[in-house]
């Protein structure tokens, strides 16, 4: 009943609406439920740049999700948009400058004046950065753009050793599941995951194809049901809903049962919050 009540409240808060009650505290399931700050704690502080990072460090968020493109030369650069335009002083498309006109930009003010001078991170950089003090998933952005961008992210694992199996530390994703499987072939022992925000992308028969590859089905939060997450469960897979801005999906979701909830604002989901199943 309650996990009911709480598919509910999901739905009628993605369609904006106000709910009427606050529902109690959440099941107590035995599995851990993730905090992932999309694009670092990108709430409070600009996305996808080391101040957003640090935060989520600070915010004890389980991992942090960032989005990795090519940069005209061939450099790893940490940015979601496929241009500049959205979130830092300049303009052009990411394929377009190399990584020394990106690094030139500043990252930071188009957030807040006090996050002047903020750049755009190297792939390289945020792994020496971040390993072993936070989880790392990383995003392979607009893949199509970049022809061989797999290969560039492996072997920056390799090079630091963290293509090791079981590190439960680092995950890759993508809405392009060619990329995924792409990835997958050139380094199996780490986890992958399909993003979808497609409702006909989660059928059984489409679970089914990615439980051969993958260890991860990452929905938009909106198509977060109790069955689904059922399914994915049952082939043994886990679920990660994106993305929460707003703290009173996260009981919602944690009673559905997913096993990690992506968000701007990582401290709204509890510490050691239990999954609800
Ligand atoms: O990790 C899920 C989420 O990042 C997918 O959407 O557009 O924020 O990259 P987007
Ligand atoms: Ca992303």
């Amino acid at each position: 009943m309650l996990k009911k009540m709480a598919l509910l409240l999901i739905a009628m808060l993605t369609a904006g609406l106000t709910i009427p009650t606050v529902i109690s505290s959440a099941s107590a399931g035995t599995r851990e439920v993730l905090a992932v700050a999309h694009r670092g704690a990108s709430g409070y502080a600009p996305e996808n740049t080391i101040a957003a990072f640090d935060k989520a460090v600070e915010m004890k968020a389980d991992f942090i999700e960032l989005d990795v493109q090519l940069s005209k030369d061939g450099e790893l650069a940490i940015i979601h948009d496929t241009t500049v335009d959205r979130t830092t002083d300049g303009t052009g498309a990411v394929k377009d400058l190399t990584f020394e006109q990106l690094r030139s930009l500043d990252a930071g003010t188009w957030f807040s004046p006090a996050y002047a001078g903020e750049r755009i991170p190297t792939l390289g950089e945020v792994l020496d950065r971040y390993r072993g003090k936070i989880g790392i998933l990383i995003e392979i952005k607009a893949p199509w753009l970049y022809p061989g961008i797999e290969r560039k992210v492996a072997d920056e694992l390799v090079k630091r050793q963290m293509d090791v199996p079981n590190n439960g530390k680092i995950m890759i994703q993508s809405f392009d599941h060619g990329s995924v499987q792409r990835f997958h072939a050139i380094l199996p022992d780490i986890p992958v995951g399909v993003l979808t925000y497609l409702p006909e992308q989660l059928t059984e028969a489409k679970l089914r194809e990615y439980a051969a590859y993958a260890d991860y089905v990452n929905p938009s939060l909106n198509l977060v049901t109790e069955q689904l997450v059922d399914q994915v469960h049952s082939l043994g897979m886990e679920i990660h809903a994106w993305t929460v801005r707003n703290a009173a999906l996260v009981e919602p979701l944690i009673e559905s049962g997913v096993d990690g909830i992506i968000t701007d604002y990582p401290d709204y989901v509890p510490r050691n919050a239990k999954s609800g199943k």
